[in-house]
């Protein structure tokens, strides 16, 4: 099984990420790390903080000679701000320099977080509940797509929309011009009208949200299990990708449009093809029947609201003095959904390596390629 842990606050020192599970043997670099980590980074829309970093993963533990050992991996990304930041989150009470926020920001974890923890100060929740914690998210997804790679899957992602405008989809998604847009779109003409739109939002002093799509291609029929709710495959995806701050919706497939639609024009045709074997004619379940991939490429959507901080804060109150205010202004991003569709790959891909290797096992690669291949020589013979 493979699983991870994060740690580290927004403007502390470093995040860590430990990934346990990976077998022996798979080729792991930092350079491997590097290309998802500046995506996720980028995109049109971004604010202060993202020309500040320049997000680098070191690994510190699991890998020998740029292979795994089957040992936890641990990976570790330096905050480049920590040196203006080190008196505000110091780990001494000696040399703190405390400030509270008490206006409490709408759409944060702010208000809900300090009522939780008993906290007078905001800085104490916003830290950790912060979306940098992404960052580590993505670090250990690159490494999931790694081990996932050697069995011919790919995970990517597009932008769908962004505010009001939606991108008309191509038959084929070209997964390079995706990269080439400044906001992750597959059509050329809604990428402009995107970046214009956030760049009103912005001179509004607002938000923007939208919707991103992830897509697995390659992934073998099986993974995933009806048998308990719980290892439905499909649900995995589903609480793995909601888990994105601000991501309030995933739809599989169809998704969401599949409840106006009548049935005949919803459900995939099973077909038998000679030398290929069993697939689908379409694939409006998104790759997945039943709670288990069905061996069509496994589509996810997540839909982010608008960003919470406003150029223009709204109104809030302040916990201390219990009177209306203007919220806490934190430097922010005025629309994140191209870079949430890389943590979207990521938590995507992560789930995936798990319940491929429940399914196939494993210590070392080596060991998990004979099993997958296994599988593969039952599937040929059907
Ligand atoms: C990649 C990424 C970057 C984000 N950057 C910001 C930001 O700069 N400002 C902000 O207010 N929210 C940002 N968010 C969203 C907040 O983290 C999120 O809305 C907040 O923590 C409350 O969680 P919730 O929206 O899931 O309830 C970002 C989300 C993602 C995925």
């Amino acid at each position: 099984m493979l699983r991870f842990l994060t740690a580290g606050e927004s403007h502390g020192e470093r995040l860590t990420v430990i990934v346990d599970g990976v077998p022996a043997g798979l080729p792991l670099t930092a350079a491997d790390l590097a290309p998802d980590l500046a995506r996720r980074q980028g995109g049109h829309g971004r604010g202060g903080r993202m020309k500040i970093e320049k997000d680098a993963a070191r690994i510190v533990s699991g890998v020998r000679g740029g292979k795994t050992l089957g040992s936890p991996i641990t990976l570790d990304i330096q905050n480049q701000d920590w040196d203006n930041w080190k008196a505000v989150m110091s780990v001494e009470a000696d040399g703190l320099k405390r400030k509270p926020i008490t206006r409490v920001r709408p759409g944060h974890a702010d208000l809900a977080g300090m009522l939780k923890y008993g906290a007078d100060d905001a800085r104490d929740v916003l830290e950790r509940a912060s979306a940098r914690e992404t960052a580590a998210r993505v670090a250990a997804g690159a490494v999931a797509k790694q081990l996932l790679g050697n069995f011919g899957i790919a995970v990517h992602s597009y932008t769908r929309s962004i505010g009001a405008i939606e991108a008309v989809l191509p038959g084929r998604v070209n997964w390079k011009a995706v990269e080439a847009s400044p906001v992750r779109s597959p059509d050329p003409k809604a990428g402009a009208a995107m970046v214009a739109a956030i760049d009103g939002a912005r001179a509004a002093g607002d938000t923007l949200g939208g919707m991103f799509t992830v897509v697995a291609e390659g992934v073998l029929p099986g993974l995933g299990s009806y048998r308990q709710w719980d290892t439905r495959l499909d649900g995995l995806l589903a609480q793995a990708v909601m888990s994105i701050p601000a991501c309030k919706g995933v739809a599989l497939g169809a998704g969401f449009e599949a409840p106006y639609l009548p049935g005949s024009r919803v459900h995939d045709v099973p077909v038998h093809v000679a030398g290929r074997g069993f697939g689908h004619q379409t694939n409006r379940a998104g790759g997945l029947e039943g709670g288990i991939s069905n061996g069509e490429p496994i589509v996810v959507h997540g839909l982010m609201k608008p960003i919470s901080t406003l150029l223009k804060p709204m109104p809030s109150v302040d916990v201390k003095s219990k009177q209306p205010v203007k919220a806490h202004y934190e430097r922010s991003d005025i629309c994140v959904v191209p870079a949430a569709g890389v943590v979207g790959e990521a938590m995507v891909a992560l789930v995936l390596a798990n319940v491929l290797l429940e399914k196939f096992g494993g210590d070392s690669l080596p060991e998990l390629t004979r099993n997958v291949k296994g599988y593969e020589r039952q599937l040929a013979r059907r």
